[in-house]
């Protein structure tokens, strides 16, 4: 009904005399505006269920509106949208640097004679704040120490042990499956020895913190004076790296600070280095057998691939070779 009246306009106005060009503009428009009125009439299902669909569609981006209005009314937020406020650089931590770590390459290992120097500054600067609950004195056989070595070390640590025959507990040395042993008993004591803050463990710290090993590298050599109109609480330290620039950790790494047994000069980077590279092995023991057989896997299955596929052409020549020929039926004859 609608779509007819146009029609009608457009008749009045040929009537009243419009020019030849704009008569037969009009009358195209008009010819397919009959068409369209036409079949838009022989279905009229066709603008009903448009009409349907038009109202169900509003219905649809209603209910959407109200659900996001009530979500974000609850929320603040949409699930999938990440939290909108203005970040700045003191927030997140300065972005450590990329560092060229020997081990950083598809095929190359640990430098296994910096894990043995880093565990040494771990074990004598570190070891006084942070535990290392994840590894045991025997994890370090074959990696940085003999087992000679590693029984020697677990020996001078005293451990708690029982209950014996008498029912009480009793102090040992310690022996290659003990873990190594916590600086503090409790979260508690942890915190109260260092002004409210908790260190935390070690064994997976390179894991656990963006930037990895460069972070922790670029934390433990990254203290500097807190630049011009910035406050940092008494017992608080500054450190560009650390997220909001406060940490409770003051710098610990000075040049000399410990004596490598190998003779390698003890750097405040080279110590920083060395225990970040203990670090990174303890949170990923299995990194060098990992690259190894990766590389293994690789090559085999490359190697099988390539088998494959001539398995595959030798299989299929028979098909691929083959030649279809159109023959026409023989003319039969009368
Ligand atoms: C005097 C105690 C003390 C010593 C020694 C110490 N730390 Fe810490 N460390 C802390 C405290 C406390 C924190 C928690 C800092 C905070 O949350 O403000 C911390 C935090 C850390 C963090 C985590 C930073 C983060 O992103 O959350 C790392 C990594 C770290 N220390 C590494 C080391 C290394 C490596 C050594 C040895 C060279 C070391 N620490 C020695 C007390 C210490």
């Amino acid at each position: 009904m609608l779509s007819r009246l146009p029609l009608a306009g457009l008749k009045s106005q040929t009537v009243l005399g419009a020019s030849r060009s704009t008569l037969n503009a009009v009358k195209t428009r008009a010819v397919s505006q009959v068409r369209f009125a036409s079949s838009g009439s022989a279905s009229s299902s066709t603008v009903e269920s448009l009409l349907t669909s038009r109202a169900s569609l509003i219905s649809v981006t209603l209910f959407s509106a109200g659900s996001i209005a009530w979500y974000t009314h609850l929320y603040g937020t949409l699930p999938f949208i990440g939290e909108v406020h203005a970040n700045s650089l003191a927030d997140d931590g300065l972005h450590p640097g990329v560092y060229p770590w020997p081990h950083k390459g598809l095929f190359d290992t640990f430098d296994h004679a910096s894990i043995r120097r880093g565990f040494q500054v771990y074990r004598e600067v570190c070891a006084a704040c942070h535990s290392l609950d994840r590894i045991a004195w025997r994890n370090l056989v074959g990696v940085s120490h003999t087992a000679d070595e590693a029984r020697a070390l677990a020996e001078e640590v005293e451990y708690t042990d029982g209950p014996d025959d008498n029912g009480e507990m009793f102090q040992r040395p310690g022996k290659l499956a003990d873990y190594l042993p916590p600086p503090y008993p409790n979260e508690e004591a942890a915190r109260a020895g260092n002004g409210g803050a908790l260190p935390p463990d070690l064994s997976l710290i390179i894991k656990a913190r963006h930037g990895g090993a460069d972070y922790v590298f670029s934390l433990l050599t990254g203290y500097i004076d807190p630049p011009a109109g910035v406050e940092i609480r008494e017992g608080m330290n500054y450190n560009p790296y650390f997220p909001g620039g406060a940490i409770s950790m003051a710098r610990l790494l000075f040049d000399g600070l410990v004596e490598y047994e190998d003779g390698t000069p003890a750097t405040s980077s080279q110590m920083a280095k060395d225990v970040v590279t203990f670090l990174n092995w303890a949170a990923e023991p299995e990194h060098d057998e990992r690259k190894r057989l990766g590389l293994k896997a690789v090559i085999l299955f490359s190697a099988l691939f390539a088998v494959s596929i001539q398995v595959k052409r030798f299989k299929w020549t028979v098909i691929k070779n083959r030649k279809i020929f159109y023959k026409p039926p023989v003319e039969k004859a009368h």
